[in-house]
């Protein structure tokens, strides 16, 4: 099956509206279909490597849709969402902690998770994680979150024993620039 970016949209939007409830899990169950052929994605996508990119395929009230590529040594900030996410990377790694936010506004660390090419992860509303790459490959990933992902209210936690700020997506595009820096600098001996 080729890989078509405005049929991931749309098949992500009706099985969305097809489970109000559980709508996370089922756009998932898509993501997870499409990030199973890495293979086919890259003959769409290309190669993960040389330019970070955070390009938005879809975004509306109900939907975003993002398709990120994450430099090696990007170390991202803790930050929220405010609403569910599924994640899918069609190649190299993401390590994620996963927190939760406590009544003082600090956060607490409730697990952590690393995935590679072929995995999705679901991320509840209340979820807050930092995401890093610790590999010497990029990371090819594509984010869908149930809602407006550009949407005014989110946050961020340069410490996760401080408290929160007003997220900030330039921080997201400043951390993958300057990662991309390092990585183009000082490319991997082989
Ligand atoms: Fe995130």
């Amino acid at each position: 099956m080729s890989f078509d970016i405005d049929q991931l949209v749309a098949d992500c939007l009706a099985a969305a509206s097809d489970a109000p409830g559980h709508a996370g899990p089922a756009v998932d169950d898509v993501l997870a279909r499409v990030i199973s052929e890495p293979s086919s994605i890259e003959t769409v996508l290309g190669h993960p490597r040389d330019q970070p990119t955070f390009a938005t395929w879809f975004n509306s009230a109900e939907l975003t849709v993002l398709h990120v590529v994450w430099p090696p040594t990007v170390d991202l900030i803790a930050h929220d969402h405010t609403m569910w996410a599924t994640i899918g990377l069609y190649g190299g790694r993401e390590d994620n902690r996963l927190f939760r936010e406590l009544p003082d506004g600090t956060l607490e660390e409730r697990r952590a998770r690393t995935l590679f090419g072929g995995d999705t992860i679901v991320l509840g509303a209340d979820t807050v994680h930092a995401v890093a790459n610790p590999s010497r490959d990029w990371t090819g990933a594509i984010h869908v979150y149930g809602g407006d992902y550009f949407r005014e209210g989110r946050r961020m936690w340069a410490d996760p024993a401080g408290a929160g700020a007003p997220f900030d997506v330039s921080v997201v595009t400043a951390t993958l620039d300057q990662a991309a820096a390092r990585a183009l600098d000082h490319p991997p001996v082989e």
